[in-house]
């Protein structure tokens, strides 16, 4: 589903942001991406969703190879990918029906067909009753949800969440991580950047840390009371 070859990354000259990333996420998984401020882990993602480029290596994301995608095609990429974000990145001025319509239009999706995708989505995030309100009217954790709405409401094969519940106090942490959750269940692969140790030890995955761009650690934690889990190859 996504696969990083010896990717490196230098904003700057002789400055790797990233340094020879090899990787791979099959379909289906839900992996951590952690690691210190500065580590490389935003990076990493806006790579997968192409914000940035690699300096060096190869980058694969559902079968498609991304490392020299132009703009004319990154709408093929992004159309099967839902980003969400720490500050949630929702258009303020507009509804949060319009919020999470925004996607579904992008890719011309008929009227009707918008609209009841829409409700769905928003329902199951428990905000239906909200749909007419501009985001600023709404918690921060009902406004995550919304960008979470928004995320789902293609039916993305990947999910790629940069810190999303990290303004975010612990109980919407944990609403958020359900819908994660199930969206996980329903097949979408998900990439979560977090600082958040609790939150991985509440729910543990595969964890992949990041290190001055480097990969130190890839492991499937280990807890009490949870055996057969042996790792994720
Ligand atoms: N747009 C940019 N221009 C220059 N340097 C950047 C840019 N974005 C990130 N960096 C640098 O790349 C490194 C990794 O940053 P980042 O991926 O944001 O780490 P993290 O998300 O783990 O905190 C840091 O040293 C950061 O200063
Ligand atoms: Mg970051």
């Amino acid at each position: 589903m996504i696969q990083l070859f010896n990717v490196c990354k230098a904003y700057q000259r002789d400055q790797n942001a990233l340094s020879d990333i090899t990787l791979k996420i099959e379909k289906g998984e839900f992996v951590y991406l952690t690691g210190p401020s500065g580590a490389g882990k935003s990076t990493l993602l806006k790579l997968l969703y192409c914000a940035e480029r690699p300096t060096r290596g190869q980058i694969l994301v559902n079968g498609m190879n991304i490392t020299r995608f132009g703009p004319s095609r990154i709408p093929y990429l992004r159309r099967n990918l839902g980003i969400i974000f720490q500050d949630f990145k929702l258009l303020n001025r507009r509804t949060i029906y319009e919020n999470v319509a925004f996607p579904l239009e992008i890719q011309g999706r008929k009227r009707f067909e918008i609209s009841k995708k829409v409700y769905q989505t928003l329902k199951s995030v428990g905000l239906e009753h909200r749909l007419n309100q501009h985001p600023l009217q709404l918690s921060g954790g009902e406004q995550q949800r919304v960008a979470v709405a928004r995320a789902l409401v293609v039916d993305p094969l990947i999910l790629l969440a940069d810190e999303p519940t990290g303004n975010l106090d612990p109980e919407v942490t944990l609403d958020i991580m359900e819908l994660f959750k199930i969206a996980n269940a329903r097949g979408t692969t998900i990439v979560m950047a977090t600082h958040d140790r609790g939150l991985i030890n509440q729910f543990p995955r595969r964890v992949v840390s990041l290190e001055a761009g480097s990969l130190a650690t890839d492991d499937m934690p280990f807890f009490k009371g949870q055996s057969g889990m042996t790792g994720h190859v």
